[in-house]
């Protein structure tokens, strides 16, 4: 089989060495919500992949809803991330931050003073969610967001998107998937606004256009990406009628305003719902820029895929945990480490830089 995978591909302004991407994951080292010398490391150590992801990075200090999740609002967390992205740089690699705004996916004892819990609307998540102070808590009803305040979290989204570019990002994703704040915005039955960011589909993307668009005239169209995830359930996102002509017309809308890729996040090798094709295919007609398919991969069905042209790049996640070098091991064709689970949150070193490389 040709290998695709191992071909460069041009990313805007940038060329990727080759087509595998490093998905975003939430690794919760980031002590203080500040980036450190640990995860420049990790970060290095996976340098191999064409593009790296960052793990959700909070625009905002009402969007660090998680446990040590890092920030990129203030001029200490840019310090920080400098030191990520210089590691990677050092050795070739390219790297986008995914700007992460939590919404109601929260709870206050992760989060600073002054802060607020803001969604779409005034509904709660149901369940529980992890605090370093009181363990499981469940999730508070958030707070209906003002037009200001929406106003205020578009303004939050572009000033990160500045410092990301500041502290030596190749670009920026937009986190629109797995139920955090943007998809909150999206999603009709989280959504139940009735002025011009609720309702109709067009007033439901609205939020989203406007990051996109604004984060684009301020950093360029070509370093701003955004992940999607329709028929994704994940944080308490229902399934509704109008999946598809939502993610068509984004599609469309985002072509417009010139976003260099749409990353598909598909979680049903996982256990997670069917994503229906014909709604990834409408993406992929209407989006011209490129198409990162993710969730669930191997190489021979990121190879299947690509030689399809279902999309241009492939993004892999949990290989890249427990495989500092999956870019050699792909091309050696050696076998893979299977990640423990028990340590993709925990702070420290370990099941974090210590899984060994050839
Ligand atoms: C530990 C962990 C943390 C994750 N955190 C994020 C995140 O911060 N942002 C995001 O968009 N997806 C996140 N994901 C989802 C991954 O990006 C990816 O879609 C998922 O792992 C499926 O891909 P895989 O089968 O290759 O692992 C996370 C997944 C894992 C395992």
């Amino acid at each position: 089989m040709e290998n695709i995978l191992f071909k460069s591909h041009k990313l805007g302004n940038i060329t990727l060495k080759n087509r595998i991407v490093m998905a975003p994951m939430t690794r919760s080292r980031a002590i203080g919500n500040i980036p450190n010398e640990l995860m420049a490391e990790y970060y290095s150590q996976r340098a191999d992949a064409g593009l790296l992801i960052t793990e959700g990075t909070s625009p905002s200090p009402n969007g660090l809803g998680y446990a040590r999740i890092p920030g990129l609002f203030n001029r200490e967390q840019l310090n920080g991330w400098r030191k990520v992205t210089d590691a990677v740089h050092k050795k070739d690699g390219k790297i986008f931050v995914q700007l992460m705004h939590t919404g109601r996916v929260s709870h206050p004892l992760n989060m600073g003073e002054n802060t607020k819990i803001l969604a779409p609307s005034a509904v709660a998540l149901r369940g529980e969610m992890w605090t370093d102070q009181k363990q499981l808590q469940p999730y508070p009803v958030p707070q209906e967001m003002s037009f200001e305040e929406i106003q205020q979290t578009v303004e939050e989204f572009v000033n990160s998107a500045k410092l990301a570019v500041e502290a030596g990002f190749d670009g920026v994703e937009l986190h629109g998937a797995n139920g955090y704040l943007i998809e909150q915005f999206i999603n009709p039955e989280i959504n139940k606004r009735s002025d011009q960011y609720g309702g109709s589909i067009e007033n439901r993307i609205r939020f989203v256009l406007e990051i996109a668009k604004k984060t684009a005239e301020a950093i360029g169209g070509e370093k701003v990406g955004i992940r999607v995830s329709p028929y994704g359930t994940a944080s308490g996102m229902p399934v509704y009628d109008e999946i598809e002509e939502t993610y068509s017309l984004l599609a469309v809308k985002l072509n417009e305003i010139g976003l260099v890729y749409m990353h598909i996040v598909d979680h049903s090798a996982l256990g997670a719902p069917k994503v229906n094709p014909s709604v990834k295919e409408a993406i992929r007609n209407n989006f011209k820029g490129t198409i990162i398919l993710s969730g669930g991969y191997d190489a021979h069905k990121a190879e299947g895929d690509l030689k399809n042209t279902k999309g241009d790049l492939v993004a892999f996640g949990r290989y890249f945990i427990s495989n500092p070098d999956f870019v050699k091991k792909l091309t050696l064709g050696l076998s893979l480490q299977e990640a423990d689970s028990r340590t993709f949150y925990t702070p420290g070193a370990k099941g974090y830089t210590d899984y060994t490389s050839l």
